[in-house]
């Protein structure tokens, strides 16, 4: 019988994908997908650490998995992403039973390092963050009965934004060339998916230099017009990054969706000063209305944060304020948590942690009313919707608009990957229901 791995992840998509990456090695080393951890020889843990509550959950699941370890010795225990870059060696020391603890820049070179720890049996910290990323070809086959997936075009990120952890982690921004995303987006479109995320910290900062000049909106184009592609998307963008070129991609690229998250992070000119983001609130604000200018129907969504350090209740209400204003088709929102190393993790002025609560408490009941309202203009309409498979509950389907709401409906599976009409029945703040009524 073959070795088998298993693989957790938490946090962000480009964990999703790097987590992919991680299963092609393994596959091109011999390996198959094991369905429980019980089951694997090989366990990895891919961690986040952009805020407090996945650390929280990664140790959590590290200490199950080393326990689990003790009881089947020979099993490989790697601990890896953002977590294990910031922690290193700390983690070999508090978890005797983790053998690999590898960055999210050294995946490239993942095979190698298995090779090593299988003939050495040592102990390995691979944590460079100027490692290639020159990833293996996805094996056959990998990502067929998949409707949706993720191309990486960029890693890193430059901003340094005085709360985040990402550049420590993840090290300065490298674009991939252009030849090999378009492969890697060819090869899922061979598989048969039909719509493609493309991933970056920052993707307006997409650049390559070859024989000829690249920018996001160059390698936009040239993936508009793959052939059996349907959907094409992005995340994330930085608004201070947003460009002219970029939002006229919105009126120009029949594939591009109408939908892009923008985040904002606060509603007032000093935390966002504080927070070092390079724009003001009005920037932001004339960002959305070019957007909509553009394209009229163009859902908007962003991650906000309550309690940066400094935060006052008039800048709170200057969030709260913007968010009716842009009126947000979904948000991610979060309560500040210090990371170390960072420049506000520095300051002395942090918010209380109930007051951290009561403003979250009061902005994503805000959030949710928009939601709502919003989702509630659709019942009665037709929307176009690309089916993506079992719904939540799993007694339906789901798929989601071009406005990436989610819209749960009575079909067979043969529709899967195709785009159909669905009437709209129901609309709660976070999904719709409908029923299939055309192709
Ligand atoms: N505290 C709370 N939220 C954070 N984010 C990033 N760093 C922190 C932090 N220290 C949020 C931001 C970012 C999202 C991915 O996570 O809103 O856009
Ligand atoms: Fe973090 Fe800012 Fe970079 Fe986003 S742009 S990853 S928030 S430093």
């Amino acid at each position: 019988m073959s070795k088998a791995f298993f693989i957790t992840t938490m946090g962000c998509q480009m964990n999703d994908y790097d987590s992919d990456i991680l299963a092609h090695s393994l596959i091109h080393a011999g390996y198959c997908k094991a369905d429980a951890p019980e089951d694997a020889d090989v366990i990895l843990i891919n961690t986040c650490t952009v805020r407090a509550k996945p650390e929280q959950k990664a140790y959590t699941l590290i200490g199950r998995m080393s326990a689990l370890k003790e009881r089947r010795p020979h099993v490989l225990l790697a601990v890896v992403g953002c977590l294990a870059q910031q922690k290193g060696n700390q983690l070999m020391k508090r978890f005797p039973q983790v053998d690999l603890v590898m960055g999210p820049r050294e995946i490239g070179g993942f095979k190698d390092i298995l090779k090593r720890i299988q003939n050495t049996r040592q102990r390995v910290e691979a944590t460079k963050l100027e490692g290639s990323l020159d990833y293996p070809l996805p094996p056959q086959g990998y990502y067929r009965g998949r409707v949706t997936g993720y191309v990486s075009i960029m890693e890193g990120c430059n901003n340094f934004c005085t709360y985040c952890i990402v550049p420590y982690v993840r090290g300065r921004e490298v674009s991939r060339p252009p030849r090999e995303i378009i492969q890697e987006a060819e090869h899922l479109v061979s598989e048969g998916v039909r719509e493609i995320t493309l991933l970056g910290q920052n993707v307006n900062s997409y650049v390559w230099k070859g024989t000829k000049a690249w920018n996001f909106c160059a390698l936009l184009r040239e993936l508009n017009a793959l052939r059996g592609l349907m959907r094409l998307r992005f995340t994330t963008s930085h608004p201070k990054d947003l460009s002219r070129e970029l939002i006229e991609c919105f009126g120009e690229l029949d594939k591009l969706c109408p939908h892009i998250h923008l985040p904002f992070q606060a509603g007032s000119n000093t935390v966002l000063r504080g927070m070092g983001r390079g724009y003001t609130r009005q920037e932001y604000l004339e960002l959305v209305q070019a957007l909509r200018r553009v394209r009229p129907d163009i859902a908007i969504t962003s991650d906000v944060m309550v309690g940066f350090p400094g935060e006052r209740d008039k800048d709170f209400e200057m969030t709260l304020d913007l968010i009716k204003q842009v009126q947000f088709d979904s948000l991610f929102s979060f309560k500040y948590s210090d990371r170390k190393g960072t420049v506000a993790e520095k300051r002395r002025d942090k918010v209380e942690e109930t007051e951290k609560a009561s403003r979250l408490t009061r902005l994503q009941t805000l959030e949710k009313e928009i939601m709502l309202t919003k989702n509630q203009a659709l019942e009665g309409r037709h929307v176009q919707v690309l089916v993506e498979g079992k719904s939540k509950r799993g007694h339906q389907l789901a798929g989601r608009t071009g406005t990436n709401k989610i819209v749960n409906f009575q079909s067979d599976s043969r529709t899967l990957g195709d785009i159909i009409k669905v009437n709209i029945k129901h609309a709660g703040a976070h999904s719709l229901t409908g029923e299939p009524c055309g192709p």
